[in-house]
């Protein structure tokens, strides 16, 4: 089960303090605040005050606490995150873990092609989370000028990365 459901039923983990609080998307207030965080995202940094209005009406901000469970390997997923605070997990293999941190996002394949998640995604530390939702994803991608492009060469880093360490295995196996 996704982050949000397991919020609202109450079967993911509290911080110390018994706080996971989801910040209002709703308008006034704290929709002006949400726009202020967003300003500090440096992806968001190309966005017109309409855009980043647009993306707070989708974007929702949660704190989780350190060792919460983003997403799991072969679940289904329908939520991409953006890291804001704290650094993130990937476990990619058992063998391969990878650290994500500020301004860094994760979620994106399953909701760019409806598979599975990839890898397992853990909060090492307390993280702040932008959460969108599958259906507001393509919203995201048409309102942040140059996400489309950032998630391609993100995806293709990977696609290298994977590449080689699935060399190296090879090569270590047959050695
Ligand atoms: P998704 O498959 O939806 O859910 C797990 C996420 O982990 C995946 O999207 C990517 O965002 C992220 N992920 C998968 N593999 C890697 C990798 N090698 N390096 C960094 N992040 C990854």
């Amino acid at each position: 089960m996704e982050l949000t459901s397991r919020m609202m039923d109450g079967s993911i983990p509290y911080d110390a303090q018994g706080r996971l609080e989801p910040v209002s998307s709703g308008l006034g207030a704290k929709q002006d605040d949400k726009i202020e965080r967003l300003k500090e995202v440096p992806l968001f940094e190309g966005c017109s005050q309409r855009q980043l209005r647009s993306v707070a009406k989708i974007a929702r901000v949660f704190d989780v606490a350190a060792d919460t469970v983003l997403t799991r390997a072969g679940e289904s997923g329908d939520e991409f995150f953006l890291i804001i605070d704290g650094t993130a997990r990937v476990d990619v293999t058992a063998e391969k873990h990878v650290l994500l941190h500020p301004g860094e996002f994760f979620g994106e394949m399953s909701l760019l092609d409806g598979g599975p998640r990839s890898a397992t995604v853990i909060a090492g530390t307390p993280l702040r989370l932008l959460v969108i939702s599958r259906r507001h994803f393509s919203v995201l991608l048409k309102e942040v000028p140059g996400l489309t492009q950032t998630l391609l060469t993100t995806l293709s880093r990977r696609v290298r990365a994977a590449e080689e360490q699935a060399k190296r295995l090879g090569s270590a196996t047959h050695s």
